[in-house]
């Protein structure tokens, strides 16, 4: 079988990831990159080898015509990449997180996949750590009894963390609709990131099977000591009538059940092992249609969902139905919504780490 043919647009950290991991796959050829940056680029090439690039992704992708179009850019550049991906004729769109900055730009991005009915995979690929895998294990088991709460805290901001954290819970609960969210939001040092975010949001969601989840992101999540990495410090679990079970990002997992007492091990987020097996689900699905890939766009857009009804309900205040039935700029909302008053914090790192 002919190796399915990839262009990877974007070379900061997460392109190349993307470029030398689909590189090492022998089921796909890097068969063009593109940065708009130079210095970038002829950075990637040294890594990547003699491929076809350019700083115009756009011309270079209508004239490769990929099977496989791959962007990895800031938060507010993904319209513009979905179209040219749709436009040079890719069979899959494979970005990162987060999907979109606003209800607005996820609809768009919404209705363009589904009317040019192209495969849309985003990177959530932490699921791939064995402790996330362990900690799945457990509740799908059945040994937590019934699941009641679902609950993700990362001291990260925002946009950067809150994605992760509401597909894996949303993994979790097996994907159950959301049916109304409600959350609060302060803090405004990182609405000028390139992820805007307000400096500490926390919220609940309710889901059509019941259980609840509790998502708390930023300088008001509380530490996790045991964990040393900031970026790593998210707690991310489930809490049933029977046990919990729960990951440390960065510091493996455990669980505590009726029927099995303490279970625990090791695990760290670690892109050299989460991403093979992501690039691996893009070749299974491209050659079956039956087989979706964990992170397919439709999974990652019921959490996109999430995360701007908790950013409106931040903003203006009480619950919020999904799903949504209007089209908003979240960020601007947030913006005029947030209290101009500096954010409480929950340990000393976070302080520093938001410059407090
Ligand atoms: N899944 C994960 O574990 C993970 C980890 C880190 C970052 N990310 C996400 O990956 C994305 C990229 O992050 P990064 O750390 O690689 O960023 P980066 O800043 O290192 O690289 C971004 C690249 O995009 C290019 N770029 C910027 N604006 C552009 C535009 N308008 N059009 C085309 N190219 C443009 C830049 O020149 C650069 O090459 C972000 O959305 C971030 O949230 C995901």
């Amino acid at each position: 079988m002919n190796p399915y043919r990839v262009l990877v647009a974007g070379l900061g950290k997460r392109g190349l990831h993307h470029a030398t991991f689909f590189k090492a796959n022998p089921r796909f050829e890097l068969i063009g990159i593109s940065s708009r940056d130079t210095a970038r680029l002829q950075g990637a090439l040294g890594k990547l080898g003699n491929v076809p690039s350019s700083g115009d992704a756009r011309a270079l992708a209508c004239s490769e015509r990929p099977d496989v179009f791959c962007f990895c850019t800031p938060p507010n550049a993904r319209l513009g990449m979905i179209k040219i991906g749709i436009e040079c004729g890719a069979k899959l769109i494979a970005f990162e997180k987060p999907v979109a900055l606003t209800s607005a730009e996820l609809f768009d991005i919404r209705d363009e996949l589904h009317q040019a009915g192209v495969k849309a995979v985003v990177s959530h690929q932490h699921r791939y750590g064995a402790h996330y895998r362990a900690v799945k294990r457990v509740i799908a088991s059945g040994a937590l009894g019934r699941v009641h709460t679902v609950y993700g805290t990362a001291t990260g901001w925002m946009t950067h963390m809150l994605s992760h954290l509401i597909d894996y819970t949303c993994w979790f609960n097996n994907y159950a609709p959301a049916t109304w969210v409600m959350a609060q939001g302060a803090g405004r040092s990182k609405f000028a990131d390139s992820h805007p975010s307000p400096d500490y949001i926390g919220g609940f969601v309710q889901f059509a099977n019941g259980v609840r989840a509790v998502y708390e992101c930023g300088a008001g999540a509380p530490d996790q000591p045991e964990v040393a990495k900031w970026w790593g410090k998210n707690r991310i679990g489930a809490q049933g009538v029977e046990g919990f079970a729960e990951v440390l990002t960065n510091g493996g997992w455990r669980a505590v059940t009726k029927s099995g007492g303490f279970q625990g091990g090791e695990g760290a987020m670690n892109y050299d092992l989460d991403m093979p097996p992501y690039i691996q689900e893009i070749a299974d699905w491209l050659d079956d249609d039956r087989k979706a890939h964990s992170c397919n766009f439709e999974n990652a857009s019921q959490g996109a969902e999430i995360t701007l009804a908790l950013q409106r309900s931040a903003a203006e205040g009480g619950q919020v139905a999904l799903p949504l039935s209007s089209a908003a700029d979240e960020p601007a909302m947030l913006r005029a919504g947030v209290p101009d008053r500096p954010v409480l914090v929950s340990c000393d790192q976070n302080r520093k780490e938001f410059g407090l």
